[in-house]
């Protein structure tokens, strides 16, 4: 079962058509929501970043937030999905091609269910990356379909045995492929500021209330590309990766080569959230 449009059909009932603007252009936006125990978590603000995505490349989501939850709700139950995420895509629609927006494309609404288990040994142990330059456009506060910036970054980290690559802008660590970054030096955490050039994250804004309430200071900068190896923790944040140390950057340990303690206290706070 997936959800197409406003309905509830099998997958291999669903065409796309070769004009498919999210196929030829990337044009539009998606969303992943994390399933625990068979309960969307945080899906109203997945939804309403969904909507601010919409806003901003001037897309008319077809049809009302309340009842695009009712749906999702509905596509979880009828599934079964327990444990994964539901994908969640909306293209401009179909139209002849011709870059300019279609006049009467109604955008289609996607979504189905990955069934996944936590990333468990990550989470425990730590993660390697590497740094690589942000290539991607100047609107990364969008999620939108065009991800073959953050797909090349992945496949470099990949090729090097490593779970992420962190963006590196004219010397700054913006952010993840596919994640937010966050270091920890004396006692305080550092992250890139949720402006235009990084994904405002729901699990990164997740942490950072975390950390308010264990009183851990929060500085909402970015750091220098030098700057990396002074910090004492490191980990990202995503829907699908939670809270995740990061111990090793190109090849190199960041503090002891283990999950540092404030890493630790916010991974525990998050599996609350999570029971
Ligand atoms: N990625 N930064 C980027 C570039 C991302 O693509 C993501 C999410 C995040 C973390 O956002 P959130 O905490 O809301 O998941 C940060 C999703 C999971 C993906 O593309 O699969």
């Amino acid at each position: 079962m997936i959800l197409y449009d406003e309905q509830l059909i099998e997958r291999s009932q669903a065409h796309i058509d070769i004009e498919d603007r999210a196929y030829q252009f990337g044009d539009g936006i998606y969303e992943v929501i994390r399933v625990y125990h068979g309960r969307p978590f945080y899906m109203n603000e997945h939804l309403k970043r969904l909507e601010r995505s919409a806003r901003e490349i001037r897309l008319q989501i077809p049809y009302s937030l309340e009842k695009l939850n009712a749906l999702l709700v509905e596509l979880i139950q009828q599934t079964g999905l327990t444990e994964g995420n539901i994908y969640l895509q909306i293209s401009r629609g179909t139209a002849p091609r011709n870059h300019a927006f279609p006049k009467e494309a109604r955008p289609l609404v996607i979504a189905y269910p990955q069934p996944s288990q936590r990333p468990i040994q990550e989470l425990q142990q730590g993660v390697s990356t590497i740094t690589t330059k942000d290539i991607r456009w100047l609107r990364c506060d969008i999620k939108s379909l065009n991800l073959l910036g953050a797909a090349l970054a992945k496949q470099e980290a990949v090729e090097q045995g490593c779970k992420e690559a962190i963006f590196i802008r004219d010397g700054w660590v913006t952010e993840g492929s596919s994640t937010n970054i966050f270091f920890v030096r004396e006692g305080k955490i550092w992250t890139h500021p949720a402006n235009h050039l990084i994904l405002h994250g729901i699990t990164r804004q997740i942490a950072l209330s975390l950390a308010e309430k264990l009183q851990i200071p929060v500085q909402l900068e970015a750091i220098r590309e030098e700057k990396i190896f002074e910090a004492d923790e490191c980990f990202m944040t995503s829907t699908t990766m939670e809270i995740c140390p990061i111990v090793r950057i190109n090849g190199q340990w960041i503090g002891n080569g283990k999950p540092g303690p404030i890493t630790r206290q916010l991974q525990q706070e998050f599996e609350k959230l999570i029971e």
